[in-house]
């Protein structure tokens, strides 16, 4: 007999966690799989940032830290803020977190009530919906397409808001589309919001420094100060610095929130690892020069894998901006094949493991993550071109 809650209830495990798992128990038996399901950087940690770890442990700052986060860290992730994302946050405004993921849950968990609505732009990534069913809300999506960036427009956003609306969750760079938000679009919706003061918004930068295109990264903080009251920026070190491992995200944003968001800390993890603290330190104040190599490197297996789809048939994706995910436009095979879920199985018994569109709320096709190595990606959409042929 289960005795779960009915808040669990309302959630799924994680999709893309699914498919990754799948994999690994294909290869423990043998079988020769490519996965490109996990969202995370190929590359190795930075040796800075494996350093400071080990110095930390050596040093004895093994235990308790502040719930928040060490002061020297606040202190680095202000740094982080305001060098990379132009938003200037005081320290008591910022906040630290076991991952981004805990920074998202936390807020979310800390502002909404049943019957609360939050807007997500869907394909989404696979988190947000699942954190604010858990929350007792419901879920708005807010449909975004290929031929329009995968990006939301002010009127859409205008339709969508109701009384109940509570939040507004941004994603850019985002997961799955690689899709990003320009200032003027950033500002177009802000004009919107401007107008419903209830409503707080969730600007999640985390692949921020994975961006393509020339010029830097806006965001809503920077756009729209007139919101500064009720914008949380999340960010992080995981995506950038290849540290998923490490369980680091940081937030900023109205002191009333992070003051929510870290009173639930202290009754979830409590502070998050202190050693990781420190590595993140490095990662946020030491050398930032290898983020430009390793962006031309994600550039390169972009270009690949973008030509490679759209050279086969039945098969397209548009140019992402940002982060490492193609978000693959399979319609045309999906009556062929029985759905999206049924071509990612067909995918893998053709040994290349990716997520389904549906688990993003969107599309019919599935993101393929492009952060391995140029000959596993060549290897890859050769297998992809030949499983669907
Ligand atoms: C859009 C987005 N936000 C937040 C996160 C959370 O990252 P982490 O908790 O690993 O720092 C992820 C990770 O996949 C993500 O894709």
């Amino acid at each position: 007999m289960t005795q779960t809650s009915a808040a669990l209830g309302r959630i799924q495990p994680s999709q893309t966690t699914a498919m990754t798992d799948r994999a690994i128990a294909l290869k423990a038996q043998g079988r020769d799989i490519i996965s490109l399901s996990v969202g995370e950087p190929d590359f190795a940690t930075p040796s800075h940032v494996i350093a400071a770890a080990k110095a930390a442990m050596d040093a004895g700052d093994t235990k308790y830290t502040a719930v928040g986060g060490t002061a020297r860290m606040k202190q680095a992730a202000a740094l982080h803020f305001a060098r990379d994302l132009g938003i200037e946050a005081p320290v008591s405004q910022v906040t630290i977190s076991a991952g981004g993921k805990q920074a998202i849950f936390h807020a979310l968990l800390a502002t909404l009530d049943p019957g609360d609505e939050v807007l997500i732009p869907a394909p989404w990534w696979v988190s947000y919906p699942e954190i604010a069913r858990f929350a007792g809300a419901t879920v708005v999506p807010l449909l975004t397409e290929a031929a329009g960036g995968f990006r939301i427009t002010a009127d859409q956003l205008a339709a969508a808001i109701t009384p109940r609306t509570r939040w507004l969750l941004l994603n850019s760079p985002g997961n799955p589309t690689g899709a990003t938000y320009p200032a003027e679009t950033l500002r177009a919706l802000g004009e919107v919001l401007a107008r419903h003061p209830r409503v707080l918004v969730m600007s999640d930068d985390i692949y921020a420094p994975i961006r393509y295109s020339e010029g830097s990264h806006a965001t809503l903080a920077v756009e729209c100060p007139g919101l500064a009251d009720r914008v949380l920026t999340v960010s992080g070190v995981s995506k950038s610095h290849a540290m998923t491992g490490f369980r680091i995200g940081v937030a900023t944003g109205p002191q009333w929130l992070i003051a929510a968001m870290e009173t639930l800390q202290s009754h979830s993890s409590g502070n998050p690892c202190s050693i990781s603290q420190a590595a993140a330190v490095a990662a946020f104040e030491g050398p930032q020069e290898f983020l430009r190599d390793w962006r031309e490197r994600f550039r390169v297996r972009r270009d690949l894998v973008v030509s490679a789809i759209n050279a086969i048939p039945g098969l397209s994706t548009p140019v992402p901006d940002g982060a490492f995910y193609c978000m693959v436009d399979a319609a045309p095979l999906l009556t062929r094949f029985g759905g999206d879920e049924a071509l990612a199985m067909h995918l893998l018994e053709h040994g290349v493991a990716i997520v389904p569109a549906s688990a993003f709320g969107g599309c019919d096709g599935f993101r393929i993550s492009f952060a391995a190595d140029d000959d596993v990606l060549r290897e890859a959409v050769r297998r992809i071109a030949a499983a669907v042929a």
